[in-house]
């Protein structure tokens, strides 16, 4: 242990376990809010690549985990955890929405969602058209020049009704329109 290190400094920074080429075989949870590199170019390098670690809101590798096993057992390209159910819709809507564009979304809605559009709706200017999510023709007859999303419950909250998702989704396709599932 160098002893010139102050003892806050020794603290923090002594004490990480050089783990002789052993490998955890579950992923770690990484407790840190910033990843350091031995130079100042890799740092740099690595705020600026999704695929590197530097500072934890925008990187963690025990949330790529989560992602990357997610991808594999959905067959997806790629996934993004969040820390909440309404911060992957609030991303997910702010994301693909702005001002004057037109969401198609069934009636039947968890009640977060709900605000939250109606919050769209008059803050922002984004138009919404609430369906009964029985008939995927609804999609067709809601349809505007400004529509962009298709939004859908798998199992609606608090009414558990079942929609018809690849009909529905189908529909959506057609229309051009983005598909997001909750
Ligand atoms: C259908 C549905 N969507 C979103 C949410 C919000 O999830 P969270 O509480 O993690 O923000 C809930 C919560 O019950 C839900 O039932």
């Amino acid at each position: 242990m160098p002893t010139q290190l102050h003892p806050e400094t020794q603290a923090i920074h002594v004490g990480i376990p050089d783990l002789g080429g052993a490998r955890p075989l579950n992923t770690p949870l990484y407790q840190t809010a910033n990843f350091g590199y031995d130079n100042p170019e890799d740092l740099a390098e690595a705020i600026n690549s999704p695929a590197s670690f530097a500072y934890l809101r925008n990187s963690n590798p025990t949330v790529r985990a989560l992602e990357d096993a997610v991808s594999a057992l959905e067959g997806a390209a790629a996934s993004l955890a969040t820390s909440s159910g309404m911060g992957a819709i609030h991303t997910v809507l702010h994301t693909l929405l702005g001002s004057g564009d037109h969401i198609i979304v069934q009636k039947h809605l968890y009640g977060g969602t709900f605000a939250l559009l109606r919050d769209l709706s008059a803050r922002y200017g984004v138009d919404v058209t609430y369906i009964d999510g029985r008939d995927a023709a609804e999609v067709a007859e809601a349809l505007r020049p400004t529509t962009k999303v298709l939004y859908l419950e798998t199992l609606s909250n608090p009414t558990a009704q079942v929609t018809d998702l690849p009909a529905f989704f189908a529909a959506g396709r057609t229309a051009g329109l983005t598909g997001v599932v909750d």
